[in-house]
């Protein structure tokens, strides 16, 4: 007697849908239930796009199934469909194309936040997501390098009477940085007022157009630029990251703690631990634990965050970085997976912060001069 579609949806009603308090059945996961005598085909959708959600989806089917139906074969094909963030702009005013803002902070220098974020914003950008990206580092711009775009000029447009800049664009990822506007050997030699001013001018006087993420990837430290950002526009989160190396940890503790004090109260979404191993080119199986092993998982578990990714050690990283093709426009290395997956809990913790807490709102500060991070 062949197995009746019915009973095969009655029997996945166990399957619980991830974060929605309902089954794979009634959350409409379940797309498409084929049986004959023997087999069933069971096709199924979620909109999360952190891959243990996908997995224990297709995990629980597989389970119902073989509970249900013994000795018949089973095929399950899951689908990832990514619901791009359905919150209101982060506020009315300022920047209102713009749904979330992302700084990228670290604490130590020489870490890999810009070749992180330039992973992430090209990572954001093939998942269908509208990408920004503002260099930050005022005195050590590294983003036109990195989308081998430093020959480019941003042009400019009056919109409303005011001359406004268009962000320089490649892979899908709009950018701006201050390295577009000096010569490679001139050293930016400001006292820190300029730039900041500079900062809030590539922010501002910028047509962004609608954007789901605006990245920005900060200079090292806790100074100037960062009390800037936090002052001029309501930062939606800030993701920290650091080698698992003691002493970049200690700085990574700092970092977060910037934006975790009461009068600044930016959530940080977690941890990205860069360098985490080193894996030879030709040894792809092999890890080294070269800067040290857990450093950052066991900070983040210390600072009740998350670690959004490990990113390995690898050659290629770098000189993609360097070519200015980052590593993640290639499709299937395991470096280009693990930005993958860093990305996709990045845009799943930003989701959820959305859901569970207020947007951020600009920090008043009369005198930033006493602040300190813990
Ligand atoms: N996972 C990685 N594998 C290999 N090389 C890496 C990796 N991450 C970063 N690098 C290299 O390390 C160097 C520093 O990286 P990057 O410039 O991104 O760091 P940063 O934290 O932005 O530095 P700064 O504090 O100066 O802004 C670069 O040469 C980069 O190519
Ligand atoms: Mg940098």
């Amino acid at each position: 007697m062949s197995i009746q579609r019915g009973d095969v949806l009655e029997a996945l009603k166990v399957v619980a849908l991830p974060n929605t308090g309902n089954n794979i059945v009634e959350g409409g996961a379940v797309k498409n239930v084929v049986t004959t005598d023997n087999s069933i085909t069971v096709t199924a959708m979620v909109t999360s796009p952190v891959l243990h959600v996908k997995k224990a989806v297709e995990d629980g089917i597989k389970k119902a199934l073989a509970e249900k139906f013994p000795n018949v074969a089973v095929q399950v094909t899951m689908s990832v469909e990514i619901a791009k963030p359905t919150i209101a702009p982060v506020e009315e005013v300022i920047l209102p194309n713009i749904k979330n803002i992302v700084a990228i902070a670290s604490g130590k220098g020489g870490v890999g936040k810009s070749t992180v974020t330039a992973n992430i914003a090209v990572q954001m950008a093939k998942m269908g997501f509208k990408v920004g990206l503002v260099d930050a580092d005022i005195y050590g711009p590294s983003m036109p390098i990195m989308f081998d775009v430093e020959k480019e000029r941003p042009l400019g447009k009056t919109v409303n009477g005011k001359q406004m800049m268009l962000p320089v664009e490649n892979y899908g990822v709009k950018m701006l940085s201050i390295g577009f506007f000096t010569t490679p050997d001139q050293a930016v030699a400001w006292r820190g007022s300029m730039a900041t001013k500079a900062l809030k001018q590539l922010i501002f006087d910028a047509e962004w157009g609608e954007l789901d993420f605006l990245l920005i990837d900060l200079p090292p430290g806790t100074g100037d630029i960062h009390l800037t950002l936090v002052q001029s526009i309501p930062v939606t989160a800030a993701v920290i990251v650091s080698t698992p190396q003691t002493i970049a940890l200690a700085d990574a503790r700092k970092g977060a703690g910037l934006f975790k004090m009461d009068s600044i109260d930016v959530p940080v979404l977690g941890f990205v631990e860069n360098m985490a191993y080193f894996t030879p080119a030709e040894l792809p199986d092999n890890k080294y634990y070269i800067f040290g092993q857990d450093g950052a998982k066991n900070l983040a578990a210390d600072m009740g965050l998350p670690v959004l990714g490990e990113i390995p050690l690898v050659q290629s990283i770098r000189e993609a970085g360097d070519i200015g093709r980052p590593a993640s426009l290639q499709d299937g290395t395991p470096e280009s997976e693990a930005f993958y997956k860093l990305t996709q809990n990045i845009v799943e913790e930003t989701i959820a912060r959305n859901n569970n807490l207020p947007p951020t709102t600009k920090v008043e500060m009369s005198n930033t001069a006493g602040c300190t991070a813990h």
